[in-house]
């Protein structure tokens, strides 16, 4: 069991396609859960425990619209009531397990954590772009992992001539609170000497992109360079104390180049999340080993500073209060 987490939020566990007849075992916030598809389709999540003699679930198999335990045969349904115990004569009442509210929106299978009612995740696979998925599990916390997709600088760096280069130019970042998070629009970025720079048409003649935290544990990035559409999610879910899932979907929209450009894009953000996985691992390292804090935030870290706040705020009972303004940063990318 994961401490910290007093707030409700629907989790991206999986691509819908991912899960077919066959039950799923997922570790998600230090849990074990087993999903499955009931004779309608409709995706279902318990506990991985069978309650009587605690063998998994996802070892069984789906009977019409139960899980059958492998050990003994008992059978559960999505509500985590057991239906069936074959071996038993008499008729067993009120023998249970936990289940979870689940969302599957034919893109992403979404599991509600906690007990409050919230809306459900927009995170739509838009049917006017071409789409490339990753999936990782990376050893490094959630929140990091969202700071380093919302954290432009690094990418001069890290990313040196693949995706950006060194910083030499001026731009501006409008930083906003949402309900949810924090929405960064960081315009007046053109000439991007890299790889993908001279790769997509029209990316130097002015670049406008979006960063969005949609807290607590996903991202949502809107890049436009011309006419073509560049639109990326990230999901970052614990799956226990050390590791996260990570997945990453990409969308690109461009007339005839799209699917074309999306072979390319797969290829690079490939690349783009080896390179990432290394700083992540090391700051990880650096964390546990010290208990440091990151420190000496600067004016082009304001998106880093407002994003640990809202994510901070999501695990807390008593918000604190946001500042209720657009806040400006300028700064050399
Ligand atoms: S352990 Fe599951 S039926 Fe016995
Ligand atoms: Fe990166």
């Amino acid at each position: 069991m994961m401490k910290n987490l007093k707030t409700t939020t629907w989790l991206s566990v999986c691509r819908s396609r991912t899960l077919k007849k066959k039950p799923l075992k997922k570790e998600i916030m230090g849990q074990s859960l087993v999903l499955f598809r009931d004779s309608q389709k409709k995706v279902k999540a318990l506990d991985d425990i069978c309650p009587h003699k605690l063998a998994s679930l996802s070892d069984g198999k789906v009977i019409n619209d139960n899980i059958q335990c492998p050990y003994h045969g008992w059978e559960f349904d999505g509500k985590g009531a057991c239906q069936k115990i074959p071996c038993n004569i008499e008729t067993v009442h009120n023998v249970k397990t936990s289940f979870y509210d689940c969302h599957d929106d034919g893109d992403f299978i979404y599991i509600k954590w906690g007990k409050e009612n919230i809306v459900k995740p927009q995170f739509p696979i838009l049917k006017s772009h071409s789409w490339s998925h990753f999936q990782y599990e990376i050893k490094a916390q959630p929140l990091a992992i969202l700071d380093n997709g919302f954290d432009c600088s690094h990418t001069c760096f890290v990313h040196s001539g693949l995706y950006r280069s060194q910083p030499h130019q001026k731009v501006t970042s409008n930083i906003e609170f949402t309900e949810m998070g924090v929405k960064v629009t960081t315009v007046e970025e053109q000439n991007i000497k890299s790889f993908v720079g001279r790769l997509i048409p029209g990316m130097n003649s002015g670049v406008a992109h979006t960063d969005e935290y949609k807290g607590p544990y996903s991202l949502e990035v809107n890049y436009h360079y011309g006419n073509i559409h560049h639109l990326t999610y990230l999901h970052a879910v614990p799956i226990d104390e050390e590791r996260t899932q990570v997945i990453i979907s990409c969308g690109i929209k461009a007339k005839l180049i799209g699917p074309l450009l999306n072979l390319a894009l797969k290829y690079i953000t490939d690349k783009i999340i080896k390179q990432d996985r290394k700083i992540l691992a090391s700051q990880e390292e650096n964390r546990k080993r010290t208990s440091k804090q990151p420190a000496y935030m600067q004016k082009s870290d304001l998106a880093s500073t407002y994003l640990k706040y809202q994510y901070e705020n999501h695990f807390r009972i008593q918000k604190k209060a946001m500042p209720n303004k657009i806040l400006k940063a300028e700064f050399f990318l």
